[in-house]
């Protein structure tokens, strides 16, 4: 999963700040339009952005549309999308058989909040890939994960959520702390402290958070012990996907299942990350370790909005008679079922698994290429559609690895090389490429050789 680490050559990072600043003049000077829109949008939203994680320097890029593995922005460049809308888009942008099962949804009518088959045949498959037995749905990755804490919470009367150092599930109070906190507020390592990620969280719930570093299951059990009888649930990424991607260390996984257990406590995988996109039956497939909830968004309902969560009997049975509340007028839309049910039934096949395993190798052995021959001090890390360029010599286990030993300068200024040569990456030094089924040989190698431009620059002195 993770490639082999190499030396590394020295990095100038006055070199870095030189190309950084050319590459972002030529990025500020092809997006002209976005700019205009720019300037129109912060009129009326706030950052002139839907969602604060679209905000970027010195504007976002707006997008006009996309078709296949390309999209093209409003000033008219086109690029290949490996940021596919936070890995949404495994399907592919406007995938002809999703398109076709949503436009026949739609004349027949997209909404009447009372079931439809489609709900029943997307619940199905997903107990198929998952193995739990019992699916709800929701609108949003947040809202998996907070039905998730609900039904911890209601199962074992406890208040305490355990969660990871340095993961994001969603903006509702209970996850919202110690998402991203700063190395001044985060406290010892054997200690954590939660720290609340943005305002208009009651103190209170920020308390009810305890996080634990990932990859240290004697660090989970030492709290679990500490807490013993107060924790409701652990709440984690099977596989760490918003700092860069940090897989679990063998043996993890399977030691946080028995503490767990032993303790009362819920397990909830949040794979809204890894969910569809990293095998079919996601990451609790890909490492063998089944939780109790699984919370599901993103790339289940080829790019309309939608989330479930799965399941086991014993916490059916809450939701069942009402005594834990899962709801809402848009669970389980006829038009996003009917995306969902293309996307898991006839697009994301075990054959495209196959191609989309492949290609990532590819992508992956191409850029540790790159990476050889250069000397960067880096190395490659991903799953099924999913792979990042960890800007580190040394591997990265858990949050605090990602803040002291990454270059993120680094990692900016590849994504300015991408942007300006024509292949859409995901912002931030956080995250990591998505590829569809759309996607082809020719784009990957693309990819890889704009890699290398970068690569070049940033190592020649
Ligand atoms: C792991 C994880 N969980 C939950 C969420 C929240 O999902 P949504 O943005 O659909 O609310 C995200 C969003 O990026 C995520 O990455």
């Amino acid at each position: 999963m993770s490639a082999t680490i190499p030396a590394g050559t020295r990095i100038d990072p006055a070199r870095v700040a030189v190309l950084r600043d050319r590459e972002r003049a030529r990025l500020t000077q092809r997006t002209r339009r976005s700019g205009e829109l720019y300037a129109r949008a912060r009129a009326v939203m706030p950052g002139g952005v839907p969602s604060q994680f679209q905000k970027a320097d010195p504007w976002p890029v707006y997008l006009d549309r996309g078709e296949g593995a390309r999209v093209w922005d409003v000033d008219g460049n086109d690029y290949l999308d490996f940021h596919n809308g936070f890995g949404v888009m495994c399907v592919g942008h406007a995938n002809p058989v999703v398109a076709a099962a949503v436009k026949a949804r739609m004349d027949a009518g997209t909404h009447f909040a009372a079931p439809t088959e489609g709900s029943v045949v997307v619940a199905e498959e997903l107990r198929r890939r998952w193995g739990l037995p019992h699916w709800r749905f929701t609108n949003s990755g947040t809202e998996s994960t907070m039905d998730a804490v609900h039904l911890a919470r209601g199962h074992t009367g406890r208040d305490v959520i355990v969660k990871i150092e340095g993961s994001y599930h969603g903006h509702h109070d209970a996850v919202m702390v110690s998402v991203k906190p700063p190395p001044a507020l985060m406290g010892d390592r054997d200690r954590p402290a939660p720290v609340p990620y943005g305002l208009g969280y009651p103190a209170s719930a920020v308390e009810q958070t305890r996080p634990v570093p990932f990859n240290d299951a004697a660090a989970l059990e030492r709290l679990l012990g500490e807490l013993a009888g107060r924790v409701a649930a652990v709440i984690m990424e099977p596989a760490m996907m918003n700092v860069n991607i940090v897989p679990p260390v063998p043996g993890y996984l399977e030691r946080v299942r028995e503490l767990t257990r032993a303790h009362g406590v819920v397990l909830i995988f949040d794979e809204v990350k890894t969910g569809a996109a990293v095998a079919a039956g996601g990451a609790t497939e890909l490492f063998g370790v089944t939780p109790d909830v699984v919370c599901l968004a993103k790339a289940i309902c080829g790019g309309l909005p939608g989330g479930a969560v799965g399941m086991t009997a014993e916490l059916a049975a809450l939701v069942e008679d009402g005594r834990v509340r899962q709801q809402g007028t848009f669970n389980g839309n006829p038009l996003v079922m009917a995306a969902a049910q293309a996307t898991l039934l006839d697009v994301l096949t075990p054959a495209a698994y196959e191609r989309l395993h492949r290609l990532n190798r590819a992508l992956m052995d191409g850029c540790e290429r790159v990476i050889a021959a250069y000397g960067l001090p880096a190395h490659t890390v991903g799953m099924g559609s999913k792979g990042c360029v960890t800007m580190s010599p040394e591997p990265v286990r858990e949050y605090r690895d990602y803040v002291t030993r990454i270059n993120h300068d680094l990692t900016e200024l590849a994504w300015l090389y991408h942007m300006n040569r024509g292949v859409f990456m995901t912002p931030g030094a956080d995250e990591e490429w998505t590829l569809s089924v759309l996607h082809a040989d020719a784009h990957v190698a693309r990819y890889v050789e704009v890699f290398e431009t970068f690569a070049r620059d940033v190592t020649t002195a």
